[in-house]
């Protein structure tokens, strides 16, 4: 996949000042949109979380869901979102975190994961790992194994390791 990491790097769009001064931000949906990237960043998430062993991906919202639907679908297995406060009916459990641009509430259905099971946490991208340690903060209290976060891209220059202690894994590396 070397080749096809440079030509997903190369097309990755960058808006200056969004949403706050001094935020240099990555948009994704730049290889969501175009059908070719799309389908390779999803072949590259598939080939990756197929030898995981996961009985779950868990999206985080937004863009891990366009993700993790799609991955799902190749691998036949369950999709299960976190969201943004407010948005998921029934029994929640939910997690206060902190972004690169703010603060946050995450949630999650509390009867949508079984006890023990094992979960592929998955996003568009890691900048200070806010997210994704309040994703996985959120499924250790509904009791399950999180066994890697997968994401696409990794700003590097900041200091997300600190946060998040579980394996993770991206494909794209590059300073924020
Ligand atoms: C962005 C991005 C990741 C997160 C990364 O989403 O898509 O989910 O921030 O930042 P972190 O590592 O500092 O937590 P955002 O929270 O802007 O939400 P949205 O997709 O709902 O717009
Ligand atoms: N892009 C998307 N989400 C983000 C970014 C970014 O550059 N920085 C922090 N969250």
């Amino acid at each position: 996949f070397e080749k096809d990491i440079e030509f997903l790097t190369a097309n990755l769009d960058r808006y200056a000042d969004f949403p706050k001064p001094g935020i240099n931000f990555r948009d994704t949906f730049a290889l969501f949109r175009n059908p070719v990237t799309y389908k390779k960043v999803i072949d590259i998430f598939t080939d990756h979380i197929s030898k995981l062993g996961a009985d779950v991906i868990v999206g985080l919202e937004s863009r891990g869901f366009i993700l993790g639907g799609a991955i799902c679908y190749n691998l036949g297995i369950p999709f299960v979102p976190i969201r943004k406060k407010g948005k998921l009916p029934g029994k929640v459990v939910e997690f206060k975190y902190e972004l690169e641009y703010g603060q946050d509430v995450f949630e999650i259905q509390e009867a949508a994961i079984k006890k023990g099971a094992k979960v592929v946490i998955v996003d568009d991208l890691i900048a200070t790992g806010g997210s994704c340690m309040a994703a996985i903060e959120l499924l250790k209290k509904v009791q399950a194994e999180v066994v890697e976060c997968v994401v696409l891209v990794e700003l590097t220059d900041l200091d997300w390791r600190s946060k998040v202690s579980t394996k993770t894994t991206s494909f794209i590396k590059i300073d924020s």
